[in-house]
């Protein structure tokens, strides 16, 4: 079994334990709690709280609970951001993770419901994670900026308002920046954080995770355009169908894939860097990263 495999089999059931069983508890209405577990279960790639996960790792300190939470709590912000782009009024998508969008199996109504509860259970669970206060508090105020109006959803507001229009890359990358970025930022830096590390190097982690979030959903519209829906989980084409503003669509696929290298290169030599400082274990992040590379090559 790869190193990978292994790490996702014993970390990723914890983070998983600690958001459904925070649901459960907090939760008294049982369609609400069905219809948030619906999306937390489906599954997904999980790969917020293993950027967190593996970054800490690459510092050489062990994971304890506090740090699942973490995970936890950005998996679930992550997750409501994806019930909500599914709805009738912003994508409209029908599949999901392998399954019928949240909205499909549950009504619309209460897949927004689903959203604002793991929005908000998100925080809750956060501020009484097994944390030292200050840092907690920090990583709360990092997360609401992350996830809010500065951060996925304002990318979420420029992407539906990019609808039908030709926008400039930089246009472009500010929107994957924002909606993708941002969560991928607070995953990489709460792990520098929860790690311990100086502020230069949780800097160095920062430009890292924008380089990687770019990169990532730059892949997301590649993949929209060159890969299957079973291949997916869910449904492609669907940008082109709703004149969506996408890498591919403005450089065409062969320019997309160049600057997808170049941003994977980039977040490989700030890892290099960072080997330099105080990373002295990047085998896992890298792999993780590797594994994007060759799910994209490959379609
Ligand atoms: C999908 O994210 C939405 C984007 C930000 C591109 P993921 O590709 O990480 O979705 P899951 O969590 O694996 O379902
Ligand atoms: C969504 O981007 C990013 C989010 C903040 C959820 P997309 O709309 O491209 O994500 P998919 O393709 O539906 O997963
Ligand atoms: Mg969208
Ligand atoms: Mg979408
Ligand atoms: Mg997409």
């Amino acid at each position: 079994m790869s190193l990978l495999t292994t790490f996702k089999k014993e970390h990723l059931t914890q983070v998983e334990i600690e958001m459904r069983n925070f649901l459960r508890q907090q939760t008294t209405d049982e369609t609400l709690l069905k219809s948030m577990l619906y999306s937390i279960d489906a599954g997904g790639k999980r790969l917020r709280p293993l950027l967190l996960l593996a970054t800490i790792t690459g510092f050489e300190k062990e994971i304890k609970r506090g740090m699942y939470q973490v995970a936890a709590a950005v998996e679930m912000i992550h997750t409501y951001s994806l019930i909500h782009d599914d709805l009738p009024a912003m994508d409209d998508d029908q599949l999901r993770r392998g399954l019928p969008t949240n909205h499909v199996k549950f009504g619309a109504g209460m897949a927004t419901l689903a959203g604002d509860g793991l929005l908000t259970e998100a925080f809750h669970l956060l501020s009484q994670s097994e944390l030292d206060s200050d840092l907690c508090l920090l990583l709360v105020q990092n997360l609401a900026k992350a996830s809010g109006s500065f951060g996925m959803v304002a990318g979420q507001a420029a992407d539906v308002q990019a609808e039908g229009k030709q926008l400039q890359l930089q246009e472009m990358t500010y929107i994957h920046q924002r909606k993708t970025g941002a969560l991928f930022t607070f995953a990489i830096t709460a792990g520098g954080l929860l790690a311990q590390q100086e502020e230069s190097v949780v800097d160095l982690l920062q430009i890292l995770a924008g380089h990687l979030g770019l990169a990532f959903q730059i892949r997301d519209d590649l993949l929209d355009v060159t890969a299957t829906t079973e291949q997916l989980g869910k449904n492609v084409g669907h940008d082109a169908a709703l004149n969506k503003s996408t890498y591919p669509a403005l450089l065409g696929v062969d320019k997309s894939y160049q600057l997808f290298a170049a941003e994977l290169a980039a977040t490989k030599n700030c890892i290099e860097k960072l080997g330099e400082v105080s990373f002295a274990k990047p085998d896992l992040l890298l792999t993780l990263i590797e594994e994007l590379t060759l799910e994209a090559r490959e379609k």
